[in-house]
């Protein structure tokens, strides 16, 4: 059950220049800019192999990027690379900012909630207030897996090549185990279930919220200010 399996077999997440990945750009560039004024420092929470990093280095921000994944990281490096990208591209956990207390302008979180248990986004969103300057912005953008969850279980096919052909919840629906199959393969992911309300709840206890919208049936776009 490992996620790098999962981001290798979906170009959504490890291929900048995949129409899938190209998609999830599209869809998010014109909200970042819209509330991502002024310019300012970013961190890139959680960064994958830095898609949205470099579209915003592109856009004229300051961009740290932080993953505690080496392989999301290696290929991240490679991207900038051929970029001529100056983002830096730290190996890190969420959980523990290796940053000083009011860093940044912006943390921007995008599709990443899956991989933390409740304990976890609670001290990831603490830190987050903590890096984050008075008055700076904490951009955050999920896909509602509790509102999808009944959505997957009827059986949707997710790609060209795999599909899903097992979805396992917990009894609470805390936690889904997904099977992904293929012609000749097939692996299980086990992933966090957080729900629109959820989310609101835990961020109130360290963030004001400014901004949500849903992007698409069970997808949330949303700006928050640290209480501070
Ligand atoms: C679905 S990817 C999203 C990446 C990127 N934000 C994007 O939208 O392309 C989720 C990322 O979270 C990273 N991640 C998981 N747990 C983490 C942690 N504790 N600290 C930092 N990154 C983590 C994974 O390595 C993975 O790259």
């Amino acid at each position: 059950m490992s996620f790098e399996k999962y981001y290798t077999v979906f170009k959504a997440y490890s291929d900048i220049y995949s129409n899938e990945y190209k998609k999830r750009i599209k869809t998010l560039e014109p909200l970042l800019l819209k509330h991502m004024t002024p310019r300012g420092k970013v961190l890139d929470l959680a960064c994958g192999v830095g898609g949205f990093s470099f579209l915003l280095e592109d856009l004229g921000f300051d961009v740290v990027a932080l993953d505690s994944s080496e392989s999301m990281l290696e290929k991240a490096r490679k991207f900038a690379k051929d970029k001529m990208s100056r983002v830096e591209f730290v190996k890190g956990n969420a959980e523990n900012l290796p940053f000083e207390d009011n860093s940044f302008e912006y943390v921007i979180f995008i599709d990443s909630l899956v991989h933390f248990e409740p304990a976890e986004l609670n001290v990831v969103f603490k830190e987050t207030a903590r890096v984050l300057k008075p008055g700076g912005k904490f951009i955050l953008q999920f896909t509602d897996l509790r509102e999808l969850l009944p959505v997957l279980m009827s059986g949707q096919v997710v790609g060209t090549e795999y599909w899903i052909s097992r979805v396992l919840p917990d009894p609470e629906e805390k936690t889904v185990v997904i099977e992904f199959q293929s012609e000749n393969d097939h692996f299980r992911i086990r992933f966090n279930v957080w729900g629109r309300t959820a989310v609101e709840l835990l961020a109130k206890l360290y963030f004001r919220q400014l901004h949500s919208e849903k992007l698409n049936e069970h997808s949330y776009f949303q700006v928050y200010t640290p209480k501070k």
